[in-house]
């Protein structure tokens, strides 16, 4: 019961910069650039959610609060459904389906295909994230595929990094959250190689 009003809760806050931009775009918030404020938001909180999906199994671990695995799920399609905005803004809104326009900006702007691997990373995770294709796939193959959303986050910040042209803090706090929980990870895995190596019957006594 705790957790599925945790789960409206959390539905509801990752909405929250949906509303915020579409509240600016009816009450001329979104000052002389709207679409550069939707890009930027809708970027931002692509990234954010996904380096708040890496972060619920190190908090889970650490803190002992097993529920949160119960929420990562929606988190990461969140991540998606903001990429998706993020990506249709750019292709809709700035280059109106304009492909010559496009291939042009891209050739330019070379942080743009970044962006976009990123992008299409996701795509499969988004679509094998439910109960059925974790069965399908078997579990071993479901993580290993799953992993691919640390390949995304390096990506994006790399994208962020490379766009950004004078200020370099946002993009450097990203990528230093990101490389702790990465090393976190290392971490784990490293620790997990040593446990394996000692033999089976010394290991119970560690
Ligand atoms: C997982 C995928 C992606 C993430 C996490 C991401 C993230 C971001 C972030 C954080 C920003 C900067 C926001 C700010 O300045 O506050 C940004 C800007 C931008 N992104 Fe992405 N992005 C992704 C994919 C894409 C894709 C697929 C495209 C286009 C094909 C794209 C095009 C752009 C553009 C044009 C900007 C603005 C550049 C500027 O202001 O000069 N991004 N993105």
């Amino acid at each position: 019961m705790t957790l599925r009003f945790t789960k409206i809760a959390i539905f509801l806050a990752a909405l929250i910069p949906l509303e915020r931009l579409v509240w600016k775009a009816f009450h001329d918030g979104l000052g002389a650039n709207p679409i550069e404020v939707i890009t930027h938001s809708t970027g931002d909180w692509t990234l954010i959610l996904i380096l708040t999906t890496l972060s619920i199994t190190p908090l889970r671990k650490l803190t002992k609060q097993y529920w949160l695995i119960g929420v990562r799920r929606m988190i990461g399609l969140f991540a998606f459904f903001y990429g998706c905005l993020h990506f249709t803004t750019y292709i809709w809104l700035d280059k109106f389906f304009n492909v010559h326009e496009m291939v042009k900006d891209i050739a330019k702007r070379p942080f743009i295909t970044v962006g976009f691997s990123a992008f299409v990373l996701l795509i499969p995770l988004a679509l094998t994230s439910t109960a059925w294709s974790i069965r399908r796939l078997g579990g071993k193959n479901w993580q290993r595929l799953h992993r691919l959303i640390y390949l995304t986050g390096i990506l994006a910040v790399v994208h962020y990094t490379w766009l950004v042209k004078a200020d370099l803090r946002k993009p450097i706090a990203y990528g230093v959250v990101l490389g702790i929980l990465l090393l976190y990870r290392v971490g784990v895995w490293v620790s997990e190689k040593r446990r394996q190596a000692i033999p089976a019957p010394a290991r119970s006594l560690v």
